[in-house]
C-alpha cells in the first residue's frame, strides 16, 4: 500500500512525498528514488524532519495506532490506512491523541472514494431510482500471500480476512446507510482468523447482504462487486461494468477514468479510488474544511461492526 500511496503522491499537484520509512531499508529506497525522498528506518527519524507535515501509515495493521498516536504527538496530520485498528482500544487512542494535538486524522477507507460506488452513492442520496431496497456487496480474494514477515497470516497482527477485507464493504454499508437497526453474520474460520464471512444488515428495510473473504484458491481472481436493487431500477456491477438500469430507459454503462498504477496487477492497478481519497483529505487539510466524508468516528463504528461479526462468526462456531 505504501507503494500504491507513493504512485498518487507523485501524481496529486502539491504534494511532495519527502521522506519515506521502513524497517526495511531497501523497501523505503526502491519507492524513494524517484521521489527524491529522504529513507529511514525508524519512525523517530521520520518525525524528527521537519520538512514532514502529514504522515501516511500503511503499516501492518496491529502497528497503526502506536505510529498514528506518535506522530499526531509530534505534531504531524495522519491519514492511516484501514482498519484503524486491530481494536477498539486502539481506535480510542488514535481519536483522543487527535483531539488532544489538534492534528488531524483520516482513516483510508478507499472504497467511499471508488467511482462506482461513489455512482451507487448518489444514486441512492439522490432518490433518482426510488427507494433502496437491498443491496449485495460481494468481496473476494486467495489469501494474500506476500505480506512483510507474514503479518496477514497472524489473526493478532491482522484480525484475519474478515477484519482486513471485508471491512471495506461493511465501512461503505454504514457510509451508505447509517448504524443497522440488526446484523447478523456467519462465516467460516481457519488458522489465519474468520476467513470467509456472510453478513445480512437491515437499515431500517434496507436490506444488505454482505459476503467476502480471502480463502479462495491462489489461482482464482480477485472480485469486488455490488447489485443495488431499487424501487424503480438496478445499479449492478458484477462479471462487466458498473450499469445502471432504470425503468423506461435504455441501461447505462457511466464511464469511469482509469488512472493505472506502474507496475501494480490484479485489484491494485487503480490508483482511482485511493487518488480520490488522499486528494481529498489533502484538498480538506490546504483549505482548513472539515473531514466530513469520513471522521475518525466513523471508521471506528466499522471496526466495532465489523469486530461484532467476527464475534458472532466465532460465537457460532
Ligand atoms: N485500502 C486497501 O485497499 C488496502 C490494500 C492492502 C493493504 N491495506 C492496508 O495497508 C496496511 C499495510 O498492508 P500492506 O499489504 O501494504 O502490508 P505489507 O506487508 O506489504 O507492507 C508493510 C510494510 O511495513 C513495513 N514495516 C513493518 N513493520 C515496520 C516497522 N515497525 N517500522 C517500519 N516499517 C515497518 C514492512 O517492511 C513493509 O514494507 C494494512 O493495514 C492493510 O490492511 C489496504
Amino acid at each position: 500500500m505504501g507503494r500504491m500511496h507513493s504512485e498518487v503522491y507523485g501524481a496529486l499537484d502539491g504534494v511532495n512525498l519527502v521522506h519515506l520509512c521502513d524497517k526495511e531499508r531497501a523497501a523505503a529506497e526502491k519507492i524513494a528514488v524517484g521521489h527524491g525522498a529522504a529513507v529511514s528506518t525508524t519512525l523517530d527519524e521520520l518525525l524528527a524532519d521537519s520538512s514532514v507535515d502529514i504522515v501516511d501509515i500503511c503499516l501492518p495493521t496491529d502497528l497503526h495506532a502506536d505510529a498514528t498516536v506518535k506522530a499526531l504527538e509530534a505534531g504531524k496530520h495522519v491519514i492511516c490506512e484501514k482498519p484503524m485498528a486491530i481494536d477498539i482500544e486502539s481506535a480510542d487512542r488514535m481519536i483522543a491523541a487527535s483531539k488532544a494535538s489538534g492534528k488531524r486524522l483520516m482513516i483510508a477507507h478507499c472504497i467511499r472514494f471508488w467511482p462506482e460506488y461513489e455512482i451507487l452513492e448518489n444514486l441512492t442520496k439522490s432518490g433518482q431510482l426510488g427507494k433502496l431496497l437491498s443491496l449485495n456487496l460481494t468481496r473476494y480474494g486467495a489469501f494474500p500471500s506476500w505480506s512483510s514477515d507474514n503479518w496477514l497470516a497472524d489473526e493478532k497482527r491482522s484480525g484475519g480476512g474478515a477484519l482486513d477485507m471485508h471491512i471495506h464493504d461493511t465501512d461503505y454499508a454504514l457510509y451508505l446507510l447509517g448504524t443497522p437497526d440488526k446484523a447478523v453474520s456467519f462465516g467460516t474460520d481457519d488458522h489465519r482468523g474468520v476467513s470467509q464471512i456472510f453478513t445480512t444488515m437491515d437499515f431500517g428495510g434496507t436490506v444488505v447482504h454482505l459476503e467476502g473473504g480471502w480463502n479462495l484458491p491462489a489461482t482464482a481472481p480477485f472480485k469486488m462487486a455490488f447489485r443495488a436493487i431499487f424501487e424503480k431500477g438496478a445499479a449492478i456491477m458484477d462479471a462487466g461494468p458498473l450499469t445502471v438500469y432504470e425503468d423506461g430507459k435504455d441501461p447505462v454503462t457511466p464511464e469511469i477514468p482509469k488512472m493505472v498504477a506502474k507496475g501494480a496487477g490484479g485489484n491494485l492497478s487503480d490508483l482511482g479510488g485511493y487518488y480520490y481519497e488522499l486528494k481529498y483529505f489533502y484538498d480538506q487539510l490546504q483549505s482548513g474544511a472539515p473531514l466530513d466524508r469520513i471522521t475518525p468516528e466513523s471508521s471506528r463504528l466499522s471496526l466495532v461492526t465489523t469486530l461484532e461479526e467476527i464475534r458472532q462468526v466465532k460465537e457460532a462456531r
